[in-house]
């Protein structure tokens, strides 16, 4: 497992812990860009679980004409990325909750999620949040799902030890400080699992675009 910090001294901790975690929020940005449904002046992008603001300060840099919402349950992660933002915060709606919890129906061109889905446990409480994610989305938009993933890319078991034991070496080698009582568990799980809770949720089969050990970011679209 590769349990997550909240708040100040999360960057560093994901820089230690995540194999690649400091190209994913730009390849998040770049992947939805490719997008008609973000156009200018076009529906917004929702940064879902937007943490400390990392793909937030890529999606304004990339792209300052896009219109952005970020949700994101935890205050002080919020605190962390307006903070990040500085004056071009005010340009960002903010949500402060579940993104299970947000009103409204196919109102986003393109949502991101990075490393957020890990952390809902497997109880329907990943369905529900790919579900509101659908039902977030314009028909055809883009998803950027990044998590830590079980069994990673369909691995034989002597495989999956080798990546679990690398990925461990690689947290090690990272001089990680002493885990600290913020940490949030995670819940991974495998390849056709995901696939599964994606097409219940109303979303295309996944297409890899990442894969770091058990880190492993796919790309799908709200089905029309
Ligand atoms: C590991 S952090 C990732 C932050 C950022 N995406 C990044 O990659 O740096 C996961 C974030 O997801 C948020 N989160 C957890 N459950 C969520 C939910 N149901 N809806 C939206 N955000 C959620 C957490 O509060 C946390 O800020």
């Amino acid at each position: 497992m590769t349990p997550s910090v909240t708040g100040a001294g999360y960057d560093d901790a994901a820089q230690r812990r995540i194999p690649g975690y400091k190209s994913l929020a730009r390849l998040a940005v770049s992947l939805v860009a490719t997008f008609p449904s973000l156009a200018a002046d076009a529906a917004p992008l929702l940064v879902v679980g937007c943490g400390t603001g990392a793909e937030l300060s890529e999606a304004r840099r990339q792209r300052p004409d896009w219109t952005l919402t970020a949700v994101d349950p935890s205050v002080g992660m919020v605190a962390e990325a307006k903070a990040r933002l500085g004056a071009a915060a005010a340009a960002v709606t903010w949500i402060e909750g579940p993104a299970q919890s947000m009103p409204g129906e196919a109102c986003f061109g393109a949502a991101i999620a990075v490393l957020v889905m890990q952390e809902l446990a497997d109880d329907g409480s990943k369905l529900d949040f790919l579900s509101a994610l659908a039902r977030l989305l314009q028909p055809g938009a883009p998803l950027v799902l990044v998590d830590l993933m079980r069994g990673g890319s369909g691995l034989n078991s002597a495989v999956e030890q080798q990546f679990n034991e690398a990925l461990l070496r690689f947290q090690r080698s990272s001089d990680l400080p002493p885990p600290s009582v913020d940490e949030v568990p995670l819940h991974p799980i495998g390849e056709a699992r995901r696939s599964a809770l994606l097409a219940a949720a109303g979303f295309s089969d996944p297409i890899r675009f990442y894969q770091a050990l058990g880190v492993d970011g796919v790309l799908v679209q709200k089905l029309q």
